[in-house]
C-alpha cells in the first residue's frame, strides 16, 4: 500500500484496490462518487448503498449496524479500505470489529465516537480538556431538566443526550416551549436519544462547519462550509439534519480556521488520545463564531451530511489516498488537500413534513437526466421501485449540487436543476447560501 500513499505522480504503480464503503446517504453517495474518481480504485463496494450508488458502485443490502455482516462482506471482497459513512456504525462499534479482523478503517473505534454519540461525554471532555462551549446542565429527569432552565436565559436550548439525526434540538423562545420540550423529550419524543437531556446556554453568531482528518496522531484539516439546519427559508421552522450547504463560506476567515484548529481540533485529538481513545478518521466540528471566538457546538464523528456533498465538489485532490492515511497512521506522509477555486452549493429536497412524520413512496421523476454544466445530483433516502422508478423515503431524499465560479453563479446552476425534478411531493429551502449574500 505504500505507493498509495505517495502523494504525487505514482499513481500508477500503486496496487488495486478494494473498498467497502458503508452507509446509503447523500453523504456516502457523494464519496462514492469521488472515490470512483480514484485511480486507485479496482472495486468499489458500497453497503447498504442506494439507488443512485447502485449505478457507480456494486451494493449489497446490508445495514450499517449490522457489524459482523459489514465486517464479513469486507472480508469476503478483500477489502483494502473499509470507509465508515455514518455515525451509527461507528457506535455499534464497526471500526472496532474491523480492527480486530486486522482491515483498515477510515471512522474512529467506539469509545473515540463517544465525542458524537454523547452529548453528555462530550462537555465533560470539553472542560476536561479546555475546550471552548457553552455552560450546560445535564438532566436526568424532566424536573431537573426544568429546574435548570432557571440558570439560563431565553432562548433556551433543550437537547436529547444521544444521536437523534441532527433532530434531537430543540431552541424555545420562552419557557413554556422549554418545559414542553423537556415533557416530551422524556415522554420518547427524541426516541431512547432523550433518555437523558442536556439543557445548554444559547449561543450567539454565525455557525459553522469544520472538517479535520486525524490517524491517531496526525492531523489535518479538511475543507469547510456552512448548512442551513432549519427546515424553512429564512431559518424558520424545525431543526433538521441539514437542508442545504455550500462552501467556501465567508465566516471562515484565515483567521477563524486558525482558532478552531488551535482551540478545537487539536485538543480534542490530543485528548481523545490521552482518554485511551486515539481518533482515527474525520472529525466534524460544528461551531459558533461568537465575539469571543469559536465554541464548540458539538462534535461529530463523521463527514457532514450535507457538507461532504459540497466538499467531494471542490476536493482537486484525490480522497482515497488521505482515507488510507487515516486508517494506516500515515497522515503525515500526505501534502495539504488541494480544493478548487469554484464554490459549490448543496440544495436538499426532502419529503413534505420532514423532519417530523412524512409519507414515504412517492415516486422522484426527471433524475435520470443530463443535467447542466457543473450540476451533480446525488441521492440520500432512496429505492427503487418495481419497475425501476427511484421512490423517496420519508425524510432527506435528494441533493442537487453544482459548482460554479462563485456562490451566485452556483447557487443559480443548483436550483436551475431543481426546477428540472418532478417530485411534487417534495420541498426545499430557496435560500441556501443567504448569508454569504446577503455580507
Ligand atoms: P446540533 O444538533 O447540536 O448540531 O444542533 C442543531 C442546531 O441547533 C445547530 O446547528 C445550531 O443551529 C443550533 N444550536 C445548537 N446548540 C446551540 C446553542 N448552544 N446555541 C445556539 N444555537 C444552537
Ligand atoms: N449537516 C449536519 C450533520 O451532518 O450533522
Amino acid at each position: 500500500m505504500t505507493a498509495a500513499l505517495t502523494p504525487t505522480g505514482s499513481h500508477a504503480k500503486a496496487p488495486p484496490m478494494n473498498i467497502l464503503l458503508v452507509g446509503s446517504g447523500g453523504r456516502e453517495h457523494a464519496l462514492a462518487w469521488k472515490i470512483r474518481q480514484s485511480p486507485l480504485l479496482t472495486r468499489l463496494v458500497c453497503a447498504p448503498g442506494n439507488p443512485g450508488m447502485a449505478a457507480i458502485a456494486e451494493v449489497f443490502d446490508i445495514k450499517p449496524t449490522e457489524v459482523a455482516r459489514q465486517v464479513a462482506l469486507a472480508q469476503e471482497i478483500a477489502a483494502d479500505l473499509v470507509v465508515i459513512g455514518p455515525e451509527v456504525a461507528i457506535e455499534a462499534g464497526l471500526a472496532d470489529a474491523l480492527e480486530a479482523a486486522g482491515i483498515p478503517c477510515f471512522g474512529p473505534s467506539a469509545a473515540a465516537g463517544r465525542l458524537e454519540s454523547s452529548k453528555a461525554f462530550t462537555k465533560a471532555f470539553c472542560d476536561r480538556h479546555h475546550l471552548p462551549t457553552s455552560g450546560y446542565r445535564i438532566c436526568d429527569d424532566a424536573a431537573a431538566a426544568k429546574a435548570a432552565l432557571n440558570h439560563f436565559a431565553p432562548p433556551y436550548v433543550v437537547k436529547a443526550d444521544g444521536l437523534a439525526a441532527g433532530k434531537g434540538v430543540v431552541i424555545a423562545p420562552d419557557l413554556a416551549t422549554a418545559q414542553a420540550a423537556i415533557d416530551d423529550a422524556f415522554g420518547g419524543g427524541f426516541g431512547a436519544a432523550g433518555a437523558r437531556v442536556v439543557i445548554e446556554e444559547f449561543l450567539e453568531g454565525e455557525i459553522g462547519s469544520l472538517f479535520a482528518l486525524c490517524d491517531g496522531k496526525t492531523s489535518m484539516l479538511f475543507g469547510w462550509a456552512q448548512d442551513h439546519k432549519r427546515a424553512f427559508d429564512g431559518d424558520e421552522g424545525p431543526n433538521t439534519g441539514g437542508m442545504g450547504t455550500y462552501s467556501p463560506a465567508p465566516v471562515f476567515t484565515l483567521d477563524l480556521v486558525d482558532q478552531v484548529d488551535h482551540r478545537l481540533v487539536r485538543p480534542a485529538f490530543k485528548g481523545i488520545a490521552s482518554d485511551g481513545a486515539p481518533y482515527r478518521g474525520v472529525l466534524f466540528v460544528e461551531l459558533m463564531a461568537t465575539r469571543h471566538g469559536p465554541k464548540l457546538i458539538e462534535f461529530n464523528a463523521r463527514f457532514g451530511d450535507p457538507e461532504c456533498q459540497v466538499l467531494m465538489l471542490r476536493l482537486e485532490s484525490d480522497l482515497v489516498p488521505y482515507l488510507l492515511a487515516c486508517a494506516t497512521g500515515r497522515l503525515h506522509e500526505m501534502p495539504q488537500p488541494r480544493w478548487r477555486d469554484d464554490d459549490a452549493v448543496c440544495v436538499v429536497l426532502a419529503t413534505q413534513g420532514y423532519p417530523g412524520p412524512a409519507q414515504s413512496g412517492s415516486v422522484i421523476g426527471g433524475l435520470d437526466q443530463t443535467f447542466g454544466e457543473g450540476v451533480v445530483v446525488f441521492q440520500a433516502g432512496t429505492s427503487a421501485g418495481p419497475d425501476g422508478e427511484v421512490l423517496a423515503g420519508a425524510g432527506r431524499a435528494v441533493n442537487v449540487c453544482a459548482t460554479g465560479g462563485d456562490l451566485s453563479e452556483a447557487r443559480e446552476r443548483a436550483y436551475g436543476a431543481v426546477a428540472l425534478i418532478d417530485w411534487p411531493q417534495g420541498f426545499h429551502r430557496t435560500d441556501i447560501g443567504w448569508r454569504a449574500l446577503a455580507r
